[in-house]
């Protein structure tokens, strides 16, 4: 009997109620709706005034489970995605499984920052895929508000909060799931991309928050220059190394983090724009949740169909990057 396939079998996502637009924008720091949409594609995102990356994960996984219509109690494991858990202990997994009572599961954080979901996805595959779990959960999860400096307009402009869990089981054929996988990091990019506050080397005090250090920094020209090399170059390669062309895709699943650099990754792969999915007009970039809440929302308005060919595509902080191959197992009326 050959290795067992990870894939997944549901999605959910939560994104708070409030909308911050770019209007709204315009009247709190010297920028315009016409600057932001054209040079990052982003016309609103979603803010979470009340609670933490946890209270969106845990909608987020919910709604997976009644997709799928089981209980939390048969989940076991848990992985987070995300640079901004609730506290730095205990772990986001577990004030997520108290939050739906999955106590049957185990489960763990992980920081991967923009590719976090991807790494995720990975590492929970490992558990399917080897047979000694059945049921993991994916979720990515940040609350992006919570470390951006609403004063600086050149990165407050550009982040949102969401959640967004895929389910992962085994599957019988092995023409479904995920089919192949490369991750990257290069450490040397985390001077572009990085929040240096907070941590072991720079306790929280009255000087690091003077000095803004529990703010998000990002270069954003030299992320750029990387980012849309780095994404495109990943995702021609996942095509080559599998003997596709961008004509056998349906789905190209990118990072939101600029329509520029989107643009430049379907282009790559010469790839129709039309067989993109890009939302990060409605929601900016939600960093950890930006891929699933993508499959979520396609999957939702029946756009995602069962035996599609997907390639999952990131870029971000660390710096980290990768490219996930996968064929769909599910369509929404079988749910
Ligand atoms: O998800 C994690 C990975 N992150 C990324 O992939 C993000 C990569 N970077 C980007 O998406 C883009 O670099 C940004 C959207 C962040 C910035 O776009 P850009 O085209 O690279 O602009 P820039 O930083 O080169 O700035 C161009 C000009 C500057 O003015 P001067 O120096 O030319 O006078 C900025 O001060 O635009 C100015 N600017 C703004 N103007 C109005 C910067 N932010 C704003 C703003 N409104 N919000």
């Amino acid at each position: 009997m050959g290795k067992k396939r990870a894939t997944i079998t549901a999605v959910g996502h939560y994104v708070p109620d409030r909308v911050l637009t770019n209007a709204d924008f315009e009247k709190m720091l010297d920028t315009s709706d016409e600057w932001i949409r054209t040079r990052t594609g982003i016309r609103e995102r979603r803010i979470l005034d009340d609670g933490g990356s946890s209270d969106l994960a845990a909608k987020a996984i919910e709604a997976a489970l009644e997709n799928r219509g089981i209980s939390a109690e048969e989940l076991d494991v848990i992985i987070v995605a995300t640079v901004t858990p609730d506290m730095f202990f205990p772990s986001t997994a577990c004030l997520i499984q108290e939050k739906i009572k999955a106590k049957n599961a185990w489960g763990f954080d992980l920081s991967a920052a923009c590719s976090g979901y991807l790494y995720a996805l990975s590492v929970g595959a490992q558990f399917v895929e080897n047979g000694t779990h059945k049921k993991v959960i994916v979720v990515g999860a940040d609350k992006m508000s919570s470390i951006v400096d609403y004063k600086d307009r050149t990165t407050a402009i550009l982040f949102g909060d969401a959640a967004a869990a895929t389910l992962l089981e085994a599957t019988d054929d092995n023409s479904f799931g995920i089919q192949d996988t490369i991750l990257r990091a290069d450490g040397s990019g985390g001077v572009h991309l990085h929040m240096r506050g907070g941590g072991s080397l720079h306790p929280s005090t009255h000087e690091t928050v003077d000095e803004g250090m529990h703010y998000l920094y990002q270069d954003g020209k030299a992320v750029f220059k990387v980012a849309v090399v780095g994404m495109a170059d990943v995702s021609a390669e996942i095509l080559e190394r599998n003997n596709l062309t961008g004509a056998e895709v349906d789905w190209l699943v990118p990072h939101q983090a600029n329509l520029r650099i989107i643009d430049a990754c379907a282009n790559r792969m010469g790839l129709d724009k039309s067989k993109v999915m890009i939302n990060i007009d409605r929601y900016g970039n939600t960093t950890a949740a930006t891929i699933p809440l993508c499959l979520s929302e396609w999957w939702q308005a029946g756009k995602l169909r069962k035996g599609q060919r997907l390639v999952l595509s990131s870029f971000g902080a660390g710096y980290t990057w990768g490219s996930i191959l996968m064929r769909w197992s599910f369509d929404k009326a079988k749910q």
